[in-house]
């Protein structure tokens, strides 16, 4: 399988990793198919993720997926964040592989979650 020079860098040097003490919002989502699972932390200050953080037990893409994603979101509000999508990150990523497209619904997935974590707990 090719992947993009940038796919193996985040894979390779992922951003982010880890999980956030404390945390504002958690998602938590896994691709019954695969078995691959993703956790999410975030921050939020004044209606933007002021940190992120990732844990993913997956492949490659998954890993980089998430860790671009981590990238992308970090400073935006909730709002831009929530409407970061799959497409978004993979044409980030320079492109992933047909067959691995789905991996990248995870990071996506995770991330609302965890914004919709956050807006029950501030209600
Ligand atoms: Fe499971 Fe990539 S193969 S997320």
């Amino acid at each position: 399988m090719v992947y993009s020079d940038k796919v193996m860098d985040h894979f390779k040097n992922p951003r982010n990793m880890g999980e956030l003490e404390n945390p504002d919002g958690i998602g938590e989502v896994g691709n019954p198919i695969c078995g691959d699972v993703m956790k999410i932390t975030i921050k939020v200050k004044d209606n933007k993720i002021s940190d992120i953080k990732f844990k993913t037990f997956g492949c490659i893409a998954a890993i980089a997926t998430t860790s671009m994603l981590t990238e992308l979101a970090k400073g935006k509000t909730l709002e831009e964040a929530e409407k970061i999508t799959n497409q978004i990150i993979a044409q980030e990523l320079k492109g992933l592989p047909a067959i691995k497209l789905h991996c990248s619904n995870l990071a996506a997935d995770a991330l609302r979650m965890a914004i919709k974590d956050y807006f029950k707990k501030v209600k």
